[in-house]
């Protein structure tokens, strides 16, 4: 059954049943492979998206639910990773394997277009339930608090 949505800024309609996870919709129907498959059971982070600007775990989010809905993937974020976080990702070069950043980097975004000066407490709290396997937590923080500053001087 078509469902139509507005994904990294264009309208789509797909075509697919009412239950599949938005991440294979994402993936598989709209062919965009940023968007990585971890658990498939909402505990790891790595499928989040933003659905009207909420991190959203893909993966266990139907496709039915978001019918009408604004989906930003990590290729929405910026065509020309002149993001904030895409730069503070590259100035501290955060990513080890690279699996579980684009998850990382959403859950980011969607902390900082809330919240342009997050705590560190914050930012563990928004954080935390993306699970990175090679331990680049300490770097993601880091890149998080850069990325709010550079947000701040508007660079
Ligand atoms: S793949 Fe969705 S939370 Fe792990
Ligand atoms: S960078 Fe390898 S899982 Fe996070």
């Amino acid at each position: 059954m078509p469902f139509k949505l507005t994904v990294n800024g264009r309208p789509a309609t797909v075509e697919a049943p009412a239950d599949m996870p938005l991440l294979w919709v994402i993936r598989d129907v709209l062919n965009l492979k940023g968007t990585k498959y971890g658990c498939g059971m909402s505990v790891c982070g790595m499928c989040t998206v933003h659905v009207d600007g909420e991190a959203t775990r893909s993966c266990v989010t139907p496709v039915s639910s978001v019918a009408g809905k604004r989906i930003t993937t990590i290729e929405g974020l910026s065509t020309d990773g002149s993001h904030p976080l895409q730069k503070a990702w590259m100035e501290i070069d955060v990513p080890q394997c690279g699996y579980c950043q684009a998850g990382q980097i959403m859950s980011a975004a969607a902390l900082l277009a809330k919240n342009a000066k997050p705590t560190d407490a914050q930012i563990a709290e928004a954080m935390d339930g993306n699970l990175c396997r090679c331990g680049t937590y300490l770097r993601i923080r880091e890149a998080i608090r850069r990325a709010a500053s550079l947000k701040a001087k508007g660079t």
